[in-house]
């Protein structure tokens, strides 16, 4: 475990895919993929935080997920309510910070009210940040940022020339740092419109597993992967 002490990302994101394929090769519903996948997150979420994570993006739904059939839908808001329902005070108890990322627009009254519920609740923890990235899109947070801004400088209160690399970050759904480390189950290879900004300078890692399966030793395998890249940030090899 001493290799997992050193260089670890100080903010992670999960896009966690799979869980419909988990399902379909147990011959059961999708759901039943999302609903694991929920129950594989409490241990998961608690073991990266002990490894020395600060910050955890995960992407819960993105906003292109509400194409899909609206069973699925309401079964995933269920799901969110439900696990909201009966995390909270356990994430509270611990000092995590929980934000969340994405339009409020087209989500569900009650589940709105249950963000803003947790958001409220646990904005003095102080221990670590958990981004629940929920209707989220990577170019929607860039496009909300963007009307913010020009809305500040249509009223002079902020000049043109006054804008840079961080203004931006700033304005987007949540001020947290650049992301580290992504990691996407599954086997795909692709972004998927997650934190397309902050993620400049990611590593990415793809491991095969589907996200219910993706436990705090494969989570393991990730962090010493990342420890093995040499990050340069546009700079010279050593
Ligand atoms: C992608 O798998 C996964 C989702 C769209 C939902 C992820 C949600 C959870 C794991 C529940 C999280 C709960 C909380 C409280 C944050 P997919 O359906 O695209 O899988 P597939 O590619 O195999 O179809």
């Amino acid at each position: 475990m001493a290799a997992l002490e050193k260089n670890i990302p100080y903010h992670v994101g999960i896009i966690m895919d799979g869980n419909g394929r988990w399902a379909t090769k147990r011959g059961l519903k999708r759901s039943m993929g999302h609903k694991e996948g929920a129950k594989n997150l409490k241990t998961l979420v608690e073991h990266i935080f002990k490894s020395g994570v600060k910050v955890l993006s995960l992407y819960a739904l993105s906003s292109e997920n509400f194409k899909r059939d609206s069973e699925e839908v309401n079964d995933l808001m269920n799901l969110f309510m439900e696990n909201f329902k009966k995390e909270f005070s356990y994430l509270k108890e611990q000092n995590i910070k929980v934000v969340f990322s994405g339009r409020r627009e087209p989500l569900r009254e009650d589940v709105l009210a249950s963000m803003d519920k947790i958001t409220k609740e646990t904005k003095n923890g102080n221990l670590a940040i958990l981004n629940i990235c929920l209707n989220y899109s990577g170019q929607d947070e860039i496009v909300d940022a963007t009307k913010k801004i020009a809305n500040l400088v249509v009223n002079k209160e902020l000049a043109i020339n006054e804008i840079n690399k961080d203004t931006i970050y700033h304005y987007l759904y949540q001020d947290l740092p650049p992301v580290d480390f992504i990691i996407r189950t599954s086997g795909e290879y692709r972004i998927s419109n997650f934190l397309l900004y902050q993620a400049s300078y990611a590593e990415y890692y793809f491991p095969k597993v589907y996200f219910p399966d993706f436990n705090q030793k494969e989570f393991d395998m990730a962090l010493m992967e990342y420890q093995k890249r040499n990050r340069r940030f546009g700079g010279n090899a050593k």
